[in-house]
């Protein structure tokens, strides 16, 4: 999904970093490529590049600082070939604490960050030492399996994002107000998910998180250096010592299994071994076995020369939520990479490529089969699974059926490895394909894309039964890029355009036949606080409506929720304003809204602000209720 190459400019007042007017372009995988930005001053680059606020290509670095030693491996210098198996944190760690440190000596951390990602395809989670909370709750009690829930990524199998007992009316909306706010470490972070009285989130950082709904106290904490952004989900596990675990899919492929009453580690596999895939979609439990969908950041290695591109298939794979066990992996294509040509640095490539699947899969329980929608192209080799839903038998992964919107949308950022000929214009499915079983017994499968064009297909036989408009530009940063909402009735679909080009903001669809209800534009020009400065008005957070009403989170930091009936602004929240934390951190600012939207449940509503490291190393974390009640 998207990446372009942007050209950054970053004077040297960014946090010191000597940068010598790289413009470098982006080497990231997510689904907005950003305009150059302008950090207000005294913002701290976070530890991950993840916002592309690292503008420093490793491969340049590694040529002349490593190359001589370790490409060709000279003595017991390990290979780069080697070294590229390596997780990012040891390359990190040699770098900075290890045997390599006189090699790095005078790197600044941007350089650092750099050349670990151009050798291990990732960026390292830095080791950061973290005591024991100081706001840790005083009582443990056990879990309300029957409380409120918001589980998953979409509320519902069906990925609705609609939460039909939200516990406030659309009428008390404009008196929401924070009743409780958390800062901590990671550029992006999992959707709050709601279980009962407790809340659970996890971030890129390392952290997983379990705390009170109501007060934010922390039940406890599990540190690792990984980390995830998936969506979690909580299923109920007999051998857990609480009865349900936890299940986290995480940035290195690995879903994790914790117990949910005390973050005991249950189990873990590997689920993939493309050097550059992860889980960016949530998993979806049903019937005791996740479906876990696999991207890639392979589409932004458009401009390393010595990566031999590309090579990454969109996948799901199935997992015995008891044990860890693979039950079956699927590739979208029956085809296998084969090599290519040869790009201008001489190194060998492959294709087909691409269909990374960014969006939680959708389980229909009656047909039998999961949904995903897949991204772009990244090759010129044909590729007839790209930007298309595809139907799989729940038990064996076998496909029923493919709709492919849009052939031949071959995109990479950056120019190297881009394909030959004809470019496309990166019109991924970022979000998930939401089922809506209409009066009548008749479904519909309906998702949009970054074409800013939603489809509704048929979920028997896949066909396409109506398309919207097009409601704005779309775009590789434009169109639908999370998610959608629907009570049923309506299909409600957020519009990451840019206001120059496009149209961002907010459009209603009738379920039924796709007719545009009402659409209005995101606000622009409002104060945009973002402390890295990327303000656009788009809403590319995914949506979620409750009866009546619709919540829309835009890049610039403004949550707000619209009128279900005709799109009126009924409230508006900038979540970048600082607000204490429960945990003890002193105005900690939020930021970028983007990715998993906000969820509702018991009275409450949480979101995370920062994405991205837009906000700095933390992500805030708000939960407001009525009054702050
Ligand atoms: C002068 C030669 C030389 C240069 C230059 C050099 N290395 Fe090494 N590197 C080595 C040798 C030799 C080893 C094996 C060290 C050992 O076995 O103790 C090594 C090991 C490593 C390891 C594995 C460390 C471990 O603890 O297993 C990493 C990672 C690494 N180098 C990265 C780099 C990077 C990145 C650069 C450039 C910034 C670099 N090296 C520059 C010679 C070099």
């Amino acid at each position: 999904m998207r990446s372009r190459p942007v050209r950054l400019r970053l004077g040297a007042a960014l946090v010191g970093l000597v940068l010598l007017a790289l413009a470098v372009p982006q080497a990231l995988a997510q689904p907005n490529a950003r305009p150059a930005v302008t950090p207000k001053a005294g913002y701290v680059v976070p530890p991950e590049n993840s916002a592309g606020l690292y503008p420093v290509s490793g491969e340049p670095i590694f040529k002349a600082r490593c190359a001589a030693c370790h490409e060709p491996a000279v003595g017991r210098a390990p290979s780069r070939q080697l070294l590229a198996g390596r997780s990012p944190e040891e390359v990190y760690d040699a770098l900075t604490l290890g045997a390599m440190r006189p090699m790095a000596e005078g790197m600044s951390p941007a350089e650092i960050y750099g050349v670990v990602r151009f050798i291990t395809g990732k960026s390292p989670v830095p080791q950061s030492a973290q005591g024991p909370d100081p706001n840790l709750c005083k009582v443990n009690g056990p879990l309300q399996p029957n409380g409120p829930q918001w589980n998953g990524w979409g509320r519902d199998l069906e990925n609705s994002r609609y939460q039909p007992k939200p516990g406030f009316t659309a009428a008390e909306i404009p008196r929401l107000k924070v009743k409780w706010a958390f800062a901590y470490p990671g550029t992006k972070n999992t959707e709050p998910l709601v279980f009962g009285d407790r809340l659970f989130v996890a971030s890129l950082g390392g952290k997983v998180y379990s705390l009170d709904a109501k007060t934010g106290c922390v039940h406890w904490r599990f540190d690792y250096r990984g980390g995830g952004r998936a969506s979690m989900t909580v299923g109920r596990l007999a051998s857990a010592p609480s009865g349900y675990a936890l299940y986290l899919g995480d940035d290195r492929m690995f879903v994790h299994a914790f117990d949910a009453g005390s973050g005991k580690d249950l189990w873990s596999v590997r689920i993939g071994d493309h050097r550059v895939g992860r889980i960016t979609g949530s998993p979806a439990l049903f019937g005791g076995v996740l479906y876990v969908p696999l991207s890639a950041s392979e589409e932004s290695q458009g401009n390393v020369g010595a990566y031999g591109c590309c090579t990454f298939i969109g996948t799901v794979v199935a997992v015995d939520a008891r044990a860890g066990k693979i039950v079956w992996t699927r590739s979208i294509l029956e085809a296998t990479p084969h090599p290519t040509r040869k790009n201008a640095a001489g190194t060998q490539m492959y294709g087909p490529a691409g269909g990374a699947i960014w969006s939680a899969p959708t389980i229909d329980t009656r047909r039998g089969q999961l949904y995903v929608s897949t991204g772009d192209s990244y090759t010129e080799i044909d590729h007839p699974t790209s930007d298309a839903v595809v139907a799989m038998e729940l038990k064996t992964g076998k496909i029923r059926w493919v709709n492919q919107v849009l052939k031949d949308d071959n995109f990479m950022s950056g120019t190297i490895n881009g394909p030959l000929g004809q470019r496309g214009p990166d019109y991924d499915f970022g979000s998930s394909p939401e089922l809506v079983n209409l009066p009548g017994g008749r479904s519909l499968l309906i998702t949009g894309n970054k074409s800013a064009i939603v489809y509704a297909m048929d979920p028997d036989t896949g066909k396409t039964v109506w398309q919207s408009a097009k409601l704005g530009s779309g775009g590789a940063s434009g169109g639908v890029e999370w998610g959608s909402a629907t009570d049923g009735k309506i299909l409600y679909a957020p519009l990451a355009d840019r206001p120059d080009r496009g149209r961002p903001g907010l459009a209603a669809l009738r379920v039924t036949d796709g007719k545009t209800l009402w659409q209005v534009d995101a606000p622009t020009g409002v104060t945009c606080n973002v402390p890295s400065g990327r303000c656009l008005p788009g809403y590319s957070q995914a949506g979620t409506a409750i009866p009546g009403a619709v919540f829309a989170g835009a890049l610039d930091g403004h949550l707000r929720a619209y009128a279900a009936a005709d799109g009126k602004l009924i409230w508006d929240y900038d979540t970048t304003m600082p607000v204490d934390t429960v945990n003890g951190l002193k105005a900690a600012p939020g930021g970028t809204l983007d990715m998993g939207g906000a969820t509702v449940a018991g009275g409450m509503m949480f979101i995370h602000s920062g994405y991205g490291g837009s906000a700095g190393a933390n992500n805030l974390l708000l939960a407001f209720s009525v009054d702050g009640r």
